[in-house]
This record gives structure tokens, sequence and C-alpha cells, in this order.
């Protein structure tokens, strides 16, 4: 065994530590898919994976630029006269025209209301290497990160586990849609100084994962006040920039901190990104971290040693996104393949009076299945995660995976398949949510009578700990309400 509290424990404490997180929900919802996946064809009866944020919808799009564009690659007949000089290239700072195409890129996804620097452009593996990057260059083991919940559930590990940053929740609420107030970020602030701890920065993911929804300016403008206010740093994860397919449109920090914020100490202002999202290319590994501080660029371009994108990929990729009417063309239809998508989940999920927290970016939604609980705990919540896991056989995320304070909210991804399997899990959806409608009207009914539910007795013990309400008492077989009807 790797781990152990022993005094000869073999390997490092972070090693042998849990800080991956793999514990968590999200993960295990993640093995129950891998057991039996779904498909189409072969196993129509498997769990469809709801839990991955991952974007196939435009994935042609590109193979057919690549096809068009044999030279971009130095394994064709067209690109090999590149191969040694890409092949040989080793220098951390990253091949120059990938540097200046990714710059000149992140400009056009903020609808060029911005100019990047390619000179502060740093190379990573994907924004969870970004992140941990950035967590080494600003803090040290115990400082705390103050961050907007519900949030990403990996932030734990990319900023955690290396590194020992704590992270502190921002308490948001759904009573004015998770919007994240000056009041609760004072709140975290004032409440991790009192137990002593030093905050070294705020961390927002905007488009946000798992809302789906965008930062307003003035949110972003009050954050890089109170940045600079409290010299914390502000990182700001911009992964779905690019995946944002409805109004309001996407701001970037970087467009608030020159148009809004005059006074903004800039050395305090980090954005991590990565194609992983808006190009669906997870694979290759493509994140970046982009400082507006210099010792933190110079920092993190050593750092970025341990985890070099190849250089095969950053020479396709800066052919592909240089080309500047294919990204525009790409954007804007992948945009609407995602508002089709999503308008369509929506509108199947309302038809049986399911809603969703209003979005207009991201691969997924955040569906509020709070009438569905048997209370309002985290261990409902949980316990309608493991039917909707087992016995829906969808894989879906427990708000609980995503620190979020309300039980009964889920996210469920939509962009990771086809639309036939995307009408599978609407129709698994909403079957499961009629049944339970069903039968909670049943039991509506049964309580205005007067009438004696006697429950029978399983494995020696009463079976009523189930309480009636509950999912899993409405599907299992063993149910007593099963046994009942
Ligand atoms: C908000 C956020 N940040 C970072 C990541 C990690 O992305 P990458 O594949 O680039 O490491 C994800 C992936 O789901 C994400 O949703």
């Amino acid at each position: 065994m790797a781990g152990g509290s022993s005094a000869e424990q073999l390997l490092s404490r972070i090693a042998s530590g849990d800080g991956h997180g793999e514990n968590s929900s999200y993960f295990d919802g993640w093995k129950a898919y891998d057991m039996d996946p779904f498909d189409l064809r072969h196993n129509r009866d498997g769990v469809i994976q709801m839990g991955l944020a991952e974007n196939q919808l435009s994935l042609d799009l590109i193979e057919q630029w690549s096809m068009e564009h044999p030279e971009a690659s130095i394994c064709t007949a067209q690109g090999a006269s590149q191969f040694r000089r890409i092949a040989n290239f080793q220098d951390y700072h990253g091949l120059p025209e990938f540097r200046e195409a990714m710059a000149k890129f992140m400009g056009q996804v903020r609808a060029g209301k911005v100019t990047f620097d390619p000179d502060r452009v740093v190379m990573c593996g994907g924004a969870t290497g970004a992140q941990d990057t950035l967590a080494f260059c600003l803090a040290d083991p115990g400082d705390a990160y103050l961050v907007p919940t519900p949030y990403y559930p990996a932030f734990d590990r990319d900023c955690c586990w290396r590194s020992g940053v704590k992270l502190l929740p921002i308490e948001c609420h759904s009573s004015n849609n998770f919007t994240l107030t000056r009041e609760a970020l004072v709140s975290a602030y004032d409440g991790a100084r009192r137990q002593g701890v030093r905050v070294k920065g705020v961390l927002i993911t905007n488009p946000s994962n798992p809302l789906g929804t965008t930062m307003d300016r003035a949110t972003l403008a009050m954050l890089a006040r109170f940045a600079t206010e409290h010299r914390v740093h502000l990182i700001c994860d911009e992964i779905y920039a690019g995946s944002v397919f409805a109004k309001p449109d996407f701001v970037s920090i970087a467009e608030v901190i020159e148009r809004d914020v005059p006074g903004c100490n800039r050395d305090l202002i980090h954005i991590a990104y990565s194609l992983s999202k808006d190009f669906g290319l997870p694979g290759f590994r493509v994140g970046i971290v982009y400082s507006y501080n210099d010792d933190v660029v110079a920092c993190a371009r050593k750092m970025s040693s341990f985890g070099l994108v190849s250089s095969q990929t950053q020479h396709f990729l800066a052919k592909m996104l240089s080309d500047a009417e294919f990204m525009a063309r790409f954007l804007a239809e992948s945009a609407r393949r995602l508002a089709a998508r999503h308008d369509r989940f929506v509108a199947g999920l309302r038809e049986v009076g399911i809603a969703c927290l209003p979005g207009n970016a991201g691969l997924f939604s955040w569906m509020d299945l709070r009438g569905m609980l048997r209370d309002k705990t985290h261990d409902a919540e949980l316990e309608l995660w493991r039917v909707i896991v087992h016995k829906v056989k969808l894989n879906v995320s427990p708000g609980t995976s995503f620190h979020c304070n309300e039980p009964g909210w889920f996210r469920v991804c939509h962009a990771n398949m086809d639309d036939e399997t995307m009408e599978v899990a609407l129709d698994r959806i909403r079957r499961f949510v009629r049944q339970h409608q069903h039968k909670a009207k049943a039991e509506r009914w049964a309580a205005t009578r007067p009438m004696r539910l006697s429950l029978p007795r399983r494995g020696g013990a009463t079976a009523s700990h189930l309480p009636i309400s509950s999912p899993m008492a409405l599907l299992s077989p063993q149910s007593p309400m099963v046994h009942a009807s």
C-alpha cells in the first residue's frame, strides 16, 4: 500500500494523502459510467455520461480544417519540411508563432475589445496545469483563495494538492441566481482573517462551471477593486470564454481592468485559459497562464518545463489559430450549436416542470431538482443522485460536489454527446420525474384519507427508514411503496 500513517511512511505526505479528491461523488459517477457505458447501438441500457464537460459539437469543423491544411502537420508530405525544426524544439518559452497566435486568438474570443501580449502567454498542461502553476507562484502552503460557490470541483486538486493552498467558500445563493455580491466576498474575507488565515487570492470562473452563466462587468470591476484594496490576487479562469452562446456577452477581466478600474493594481491579475472547452481539444493539453505580473510570468515560464505542450501541437495550433477567418466562422458556428443544444435540453426538461438556472454559456445546465428531495439536506441530495446514477442511469453531478450550499442542484452536461443520445437522456429524466410526480400525487391523496400503511420487514429490520417520498423508495424494487402498489 502506498499511503499510511506509520512513522516509516514510504511516500511523501502529499503523495500518501487524498488531496487529489478522487473520493468525491463527482468521480463516483464516472466510475458508474465506466462500468456500464451507454452506447446507442450496443448498450442502450447503459449509463449516459452527463458528468463530463466536454465539447463534441463542433469537432467536425476542426477535422475539416486539418484536412484542408495538411501543411499544419509535420507528419504529412506537405508539412514534413518542418519536421526537424519542430521535433527538435524544446524551449520552455514556446514557439513564438504559437504564443502570437494564442494572444491574437484570445483577443478575437473577446470580440477584439482587448489585446493580449504574446510575451505574457505562458504554456501549461491545460487549465489544470495553469492553476497548479499559479498556486505555486502566488501562495504558500496554508494560504487561502476565496472561491464563490458553487465551483468546479477539481480546483480542490489543482490549487491545493501540490501547493497546499486552502480554498474557502464565498457563499452564493439561488435567491439571486448565485450572483457573487460584495457582502458575501467581504464576509468570507473577514471570516478567514478572524481564523488567522492569510488570504492570497480570489479565484473565479467566468463563465461559470457549473452555473453556465457569465459574470457581469460591475461584479468584475468590484472584484478588481477589492483585489487592489486588499492586495490579494484575482485569478480568473476564462476557460469557457469562447463558449458563450447567448446574451449577455462575455466580459473578460482583461477588458474590465483596462476600461473600468483605472487604478487597478495589475500585478494582482491573472487569467487561466485553455483550448479544452471552446475547441473540444482536452487531449491536446493546451493551457495558458496570462499574467499581468512580470515576476509571475517569469516564474511560471520556468515552471512550464514541467508541463510543456508538445511542439507538434504548438505548430498545428499556431497555424489554425492564426487563420482568423476560420476562427471567426468556428466561434460563430460553435455558439450556434451550443445554443441549439442548450435550448433543446432546457425545453425538454420544462415539459415536466423541471427548471434550470437561466444560462448563456458553457457545456451544461444547472438543473433544479430541489422539489424532488426528501428533505433539504445534502444527504437527501446524494440519495436522489444515487438513484439518478444507478436507476435512471444518468451520470449527472450533484451540487454538493461543487460545494453548493443549497441541496437539490445538479450539473448536467449535454455537449459531449450526439442529438440522439441527448434525446434518450431527456426521455429518461422525464420518465423519472413523471413517476415521481405520480407517486407524490398518490401520496398526497393517501395522506388525506385515514389509512394504515404496513411496512414489510427486510433482513430483520424494518424498512420504514426509507422515507415515503424518497426517490429511492420510488424506484427500488424492494421499496415498500412498490410492494404496496
Ligand atoms: C472551470 C474549469 N477549469 C479548468 C478545467 C480543466 O481544463 P483542462 O482540460 O484545460 O485542464 C475545467 C474542466 O472541466 C473547468 O471546467
